[in-house]
């Protein structure tokens, strides 16, 4: 069923994160490394890490219901949960337990994996149920505990990921479509780049017959192919996603790039020629949080009163799978 114009409006927001805080000077106990070094090679301090007590599901239902707050909304009018996550307390799924924590029972949920590029996919996924009509209240989630899948020997990736959850509603609007554009991609060919994998063993049952029993291993990454392939191909979906908003850089408020290294960011700003001030950034406080970088920051750019409603923001996401891409909206609910 489509219903013919209706728009989609991204009107509020939410995070959470682990009150636990491991900083660069104590991770140097633990693997040969400095502040200097991850502080000059990343723009990360510190990180939050989930603990026991903090799941998946918590975190990202504590960011939903500050979102629902926020769009003055109750659980009850939400239509659809999206959950972005790579990290999902459960492999069936953590939206639904996210969906029964937050007391959204009229809601169906699921989750959506796209790893770091997983709140730009799930905008634009939400976007679309809005779009046909479908659903009029989607609340986005993106939240990920990272912290339990690295390998804490290892100084190449360990230093970079936290964890944390940020949460988006999105309502349907009778008036003017907020999502101005937007492009997804994927490689899988560069999948062996950034992987957190199932490695199994075959366990015979019967002649000829055997399953895999296993587990899955901590995240590997060649960091230097990683980071080579964000300078080249974000700056690229931006553009393409502002061709697609009929937009030029100069129109955009804030640049909200996925929080991975302060210098990804800075190269990508560079090359789109967007001042630094124009990019939000909260990477030296939290680090790669992967799905949930994107609405924490935004969030947390929200509530200091940076971002305004009718700002318009380009967000980017990039990374496992591969995948990346570009989403153009304007902030808030804004009748014109
Ligand atoms: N502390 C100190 N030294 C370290 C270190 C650490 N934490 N990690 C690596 N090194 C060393 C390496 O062993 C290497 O030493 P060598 O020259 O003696 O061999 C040297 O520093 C340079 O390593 P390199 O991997 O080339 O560093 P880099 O400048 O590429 O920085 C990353 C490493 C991981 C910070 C960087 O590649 C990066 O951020 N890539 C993108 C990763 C990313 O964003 N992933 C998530 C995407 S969603």
């Amino acid at each position: 069923m489509v219903q013919a114009g209706v728009g989609v409006a991204i009107a509020a927001s939410g995070s959470a994160a682990p009150i636990a805080a491991l900083t660069n000077d104590q991770l140097s106990t633990i693997v040969e490394t400095s502040d200097e070094w991850i502080q000059t090679r990343t723009g990360i301090r510190s990180r939050r890490l989930a603990q026991s007590e903090d799941t998946l599901s918590s975190l990202a239902a504590a960011a939903g219901t500050a979102a629902i707050a926020a769009a003055g909304l109750s659980a009850d009018d939400i239509d659809l949960i999206l959950l972005a996550t790579s990290t999902p307390d459960d492999l069936f799924g953590s939206a639904v337990q996210v969906q029964a924590q937050i007391g959204a029972t009229r809601a169906v949920a699921f989750d959506l994996t796209a790893a770091c590029s997983g709140f730009v996919f799930g905008l634009v996924t939400a976007a679309q149920f809005v779009r046909t009509g479908t659903y009029r209240r989607v609340l986005l989630i993106g939240a990920d505990v990272l912290s339990r899948w690295v390998d804490w020997s290892d100084r190449g990736t360990c230093i970079l990921f936290g964890d944390g959850a940020g949460a988006v509603v999105l309502q349907a609007t009778d008036g003017r479509d907020r999502l101005l554009g937007f492009e997804l991609r994927s490689d899988g060919q560069l999948n062996h780049t950034l992987k957190l994998a199932f490695q199994g063993t075959p366990q015979p049952l019967t002649a000829g017959v055997t399953a895999t029993a296993g587990r899955y291993q901590p995240i590997i990454m060649n960091g230097r192919e990683v980071y080579r392939f964000a300078v080249a191909k974000v700056p690229e979906v931006i553009s393409k996603a502002l061709f697609r908003a009929d937009l030029a850089t100069s129109d955009i408020d804030w640049l909200l790039l996925h929080q991975a290294n302060q210098r990804i960011l800075d190269a990508v700003a560079d090359r789109l020629g967007v001042p630094r001030e124009q990019t939000l950034s909260n990477l030296a406080d939290y680090g790669n949080t992967s799905a949930a970088s994107i609405p924490l920051a935004l969030d947390a750019a929200v509530r200091r009163g940076q971002v305004q409603p009718g700002d318009k923001i380009v967000a980017a996401g990039f990374g496992a799978g591969l995948t990346w891409g570009a989403a153009v909206f304007e902030w808030g609910v804004v009748e014109t």
